[in-house]
């Protein structure tokens, strides 16, 4: 069997807002995106990943769709869809859309008629509940936004809906099989128009049922274990039912937001039963810059996605403060993308990463996510010129402020500039490009000593060795490595193999094999 395209391909994440903008009204489109193709083509990555495009009230951005089958007018029509989709194709690049299934918006018309009468043919499509008998809410479970109830009294039939995000985003009931055939064909329509896969949005969520009793937690109401149910890997079975019946090979990488040892692998299914290609495993996002718990997230996730598993990696997303940002150094951010780019697995990169942005510092007049993560969806500054407000290669001013190192991190300096994050991204996408190892090689974790992280990739004749020193004091370097040949460094400039390892520094290594 030949390896699945995702095994090999860099997937790189837009938010289409920040992205670019094509038409001035401050807010990024598809046609933004278009335009910025062959920069992507150019640093190498192989799909692209765009957070929700479709029809919505914006009020979680995106992520609550009132249709699921139509672009919103703010990201541009249905042929900048066609225009980007060939835009990709022609590069190469394939393009993954953000699928959110466990909820709609408040005002997707199947909701409105849902919530319209209580004999509305769509009324299980959604939860419904009788409040108990002391007016309280059915149960105690909390919205994941701002700690609120999870659930919404409709005065109209006297009932509560659930939800477990925003009241605007009330949660489909994927117990009624109307639900799950109205979700296949919407995952049906944008495959039939060419997409090569998606981003299925708390994917695990949607096993939840209907039987909803109490949490036993009094302080942590969100319900994510008691979703984790069989049901929710029946569903996915049939999803994958439905992707792989696609000669193009589309891929769904699952957002699975649970913690513990192999919950987020068990989505994955088993080799005769197969759910998700790929499933986020998020402790290592979770992880501090610090050599134990980075090793012990890195090491876990290699033990739950062992073959015939695949992990990912991930470092930044929209949902969380940018690395950069939560590691506080260019050169950890540059050690960090080392790792990512060379561990084994697919990894996810967050449009921006790869020129090393920070967080923008958001003031409070101007934070406009429910759940204040404003600053990572800051817009990319394509140009070093222009201030926190405006510039930036931006026709105007956008949703939001830039960057907070976005004077001296813009697009344009980076490009020509060796010592740019951007160089070192385009240097490491092409040594995995250049190596086999690095994409299907095996992977052995070295159990740390000090400060020094250490992994041995080998395929065949290959073997790759990867260094990182997690201190900001140098270490020697290791004995058993001094014939090694050096690959990449993450300081700039000229590098020897024997010196010690700066601080901050990773390096990749070449071993001479005897077979
Ligand atoms: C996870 C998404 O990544 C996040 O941005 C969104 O707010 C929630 N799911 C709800 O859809
Ligand atoms: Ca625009």
């Amino acid at each position: 069997m030949s390896t699945p395209w995702w095994r090999d391909a860099v997937v790189y994440q837009i938010y289409p807002r920040s992205f670019a903008d094509s038409n001035g009204d401050g807010i990024g489109d598809l046609a933004g995106i278009t335009s910025r193709l062959d920069y992507l083509a150019d640093l190498g990555v192989d799909a692209l990943w765009l957070s929700p495009i479709f029809t919505s009230p914006m009020r979680d951005f995106g992520y609550d769709v009132a249709d699921y089958c139509a672009i919103d007018p703010v990201f541009g029509s249905d042929a900048d869809f066609d225009d980007l989709v060939a835009g990709c194709h022609e590069r190469g690049l394939r393009l993954l859309l953000d699928w959110v299934p466990n909820h709609t918006s408040d005002r997707h018309p199947w909701f409105l008629e849902s919530r319209s009468s209580r004999d509305d043919p769509k009324r299980d499509w959604y939860v419904w509940k009788d409040a108990r008998s002391d007016g309280s809410p059915p149960n105690n479970w909390n919205a994941m936004f701002k700690q609120v109830p999870a659930w919404t009294h409709d005065e109209a039939t006297d009932q509560s809906y659930l939800h477990l995000f925003l009241a605007e985003q009330p949660d489909l009931n994927w117990a009624n099989p109307a639900v799950e055939e109205a979700m296949h064909a919407t995952l049906r329509y944008w495959l039939d128009r060419g997409v090569d896969g998606f981003r299925a949005d708390v994917v695990n969520l949607i096993g939840k049922g209907t039987d909803v009793d109490d949490l036993p937690d009094p302080f942590w109401r969100f319900p994510l274990l008691a979703t984790d149910r069989p049901f929710g890997h029946e569903l996915l079975r049939r999803i994958r039912a439905l992707l792989d019946s696609y000669d193009h090979e589309p891929m769904m990488v699952g957002e699975v937001y649970l913690l513990r040892d192999g919950e987020s692998a068990s989505y994955l299914g088993d080799l005769d039963r197969p759910e998700l290609h790929l499933s986020f495993d998020f402790r290592p996002l979770h992880s501090a810059w610090e050599i134990e718990p980075m090793h012990a997230a890195l090491s876990k996730m290699e033990s739950d996605f062992a073959e015939p598993r695949w992990p990912t990696f991930v470092l930044s997303n929209h949902d969380r403060p940018r690395h950069r940002t939560r590691y506080g150094t260019d050169a950890r951010a540059r050690a960090a993308a080392a790792l990512a780019l060379t561990a084994r697995g697919t990894p996810f990169l967050y449009a921006g990463e790869e020129l090393g942005l920070e967080d923008a510092v958001v003031p409070d007049e101007r934070i406009v996510d429910p759940d204040g993560r404003d600053g990572c969806r800051a817009p990319i500054p394509w140009t070093a010129a222009g201030d926190d407000e405006t510039g930036h290669g931006w026709p105007s001013r956008p949703w939001l402020p830039f960057p907070a190192n976005a004077a001296t991190h813009g697009a344009d300096v980076q490009l020509d500039d060796p010592a740019s994050m951007h160089t070192l991204y385009r240097a490491l996408l092409a040594l995995r490009r250049d190596h086999a190892v690095l994409r299907r090689g095996s992977i052995e974790f070295t159990d740390p000593a000090g400060a020094l992280l250490r992994f041995d990739r080998r395929l065949d004749e290959e073997a790759v060795v990867v260094l990182a020193n997690f201190s900001d004091e140098p270490i020697p370097w290791p004995t058993d490595l001094r014939a090694a040949d050096m690959l990449l460094s993450t300081i700039p400039g000229e590098r020897t193999v024997g010196a010690a390892l700066q601080p901050s520094e990773a390096v990749v290594l070449r071993q001479m094999r005897s077979k």
